[in-house]
């Protein structure tokens, strides 16, 4: 079995050797053009000459959860797209968007610098109640983010394409269900794929139904939103701040506005990382699956490739 990995803006020669440890009986290595055709890939944001000229593939391996960058290239009818399935990314973003939450929830920003100012000083606690979290996207990252808000206590709202029922989460589905998601929700996190229809999803009329005082996490991809709209209702007034990982242009560009308002947390696109053990773990596994003929439909985090996600 021939394995060809091929991945822009990675150290490639671990996972070269994680990947050959995992997979001993299959030659893996490392995708140059002219290479000979190979059986799996383990990719992220390939060039289109990549998949042009590895016309064998049974089956592409995403090394992260979106899969965006892929869904741009003209992929070979009937390969199946196979994502990260969680992977040890869950319990990251749980952490970062409970972070967020709380930093602005408790005022944490207020106390810090008070602190600096060496004062000693009490803000009035608010009501958790006043506080609803709505979460765009259940799926593998969502589910995990909403169940770890509510062990909080904040009261959840979620949103997805098909209906869905989450224990101690009022869901919302669909186009119907926007406006009143977004009616009950004063957090907005967004953890959708990007896709046609999630593209430009936070923009002036959506991020205006938010409660007053609304707060924006982007934790998906700098396409859903739209970076005017975020700027004019934070400087107008019906927006308190947000936190921004992921961005249109990555690095975010030094004279962006993004970096000087003094109501937007940045991270570099960090929220949820790609762990290598986990991840070679999770795909040598599926490769071995595949070969020893396990249906594809068993295997979780089978892109479908139609809706592009
Ligand atoms: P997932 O399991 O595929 O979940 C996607 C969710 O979005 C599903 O609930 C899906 O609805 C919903 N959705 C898709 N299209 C929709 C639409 N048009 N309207 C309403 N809901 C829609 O994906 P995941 O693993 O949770 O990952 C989500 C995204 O997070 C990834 O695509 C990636 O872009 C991003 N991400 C970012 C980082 C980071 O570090 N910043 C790390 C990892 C992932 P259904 O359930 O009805 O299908
Ligand atoms: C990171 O952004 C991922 O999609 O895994």
């Amino acid at each position: 079995m021939r394995i060809t990995f091929c991945c822009t803006d990675t150290n490639a020669e671990p996972w070269l050797m994680g990947l050959r440890q995992a997979l001993p009986q299959a030659q893996v290595e490392l995708w140059v053009e002219g290479a000979a055709p190979a059986d799996y890939a383990v990719v992220w944001a390939p060039p289109q000459r990549f998949v042009d000229e590895q016309t064998q593939l049974k089956a592409i391996f995403n090394i992260g959860a979106g899969v965006d960058a892929l869904m741009k290239l003209q992929l070979p009818a009937g390969v199946p797209v196979v994502r990260l399935d969680d992977a040890g990314m869950s319990v990251q973003m749980a952490e970062y968007v409970c972070h967020e939450v709380i930093r602005h929830f408790r005022e944490f920003d207020l106390y810090s610098a008070a602190a600096e100012a060496g004062q000693w000083s009490y803000r009035k606690p608010r009501r958790r109640d006043d506080f609803p979290v709505g979460v765009m996207g259940l799926g593998v990252l969502g589910q995990r983010v909403a169940r770890a808000l509510q062990s909080f206590e904040f009261a959840v709202h979620g949103w997805s394409r098909s209906p869905k029922s989450v224990p101690g989460v009022r869901t919302y589905a669909g186009p119907e269900g926007f406006l009143d998601f977004l009616r009950a929700s004063r957090f907005l996190v967004c953890l959708l794929p990007l896709t046609p229809q999630t593209q430009g999803i936070m923009n002036h009329a959506s991020l205006s139904q938010l409660q007053p005082g609304g707060y924006v996490i982007n934790v998906a991809r700098g396409a859903h939103l739209v970076d005017a709209d975020l700027l004019a209702l934070l400087d107008s007034g019906p927006l308190a701040g947000a936190t921004l990982d992921v961005f249109r242009t990555e690095p975010l560009p030094a004279d962006h506005p993004f970096w000087a308002h003094p109501r937007i947390h940045i991270t570099p696109h960090t929220s949820a990382r790609t762990l290598r053990d986990h991840s070679i773990a999770q795909i040598a596994g599926k490769i071995g699956q595949l070969a020893d003929g396990v249906a594809l439909a068993s295997i979780a985090g089978v892109v479908d490739l139609p809706m592009g996600y």
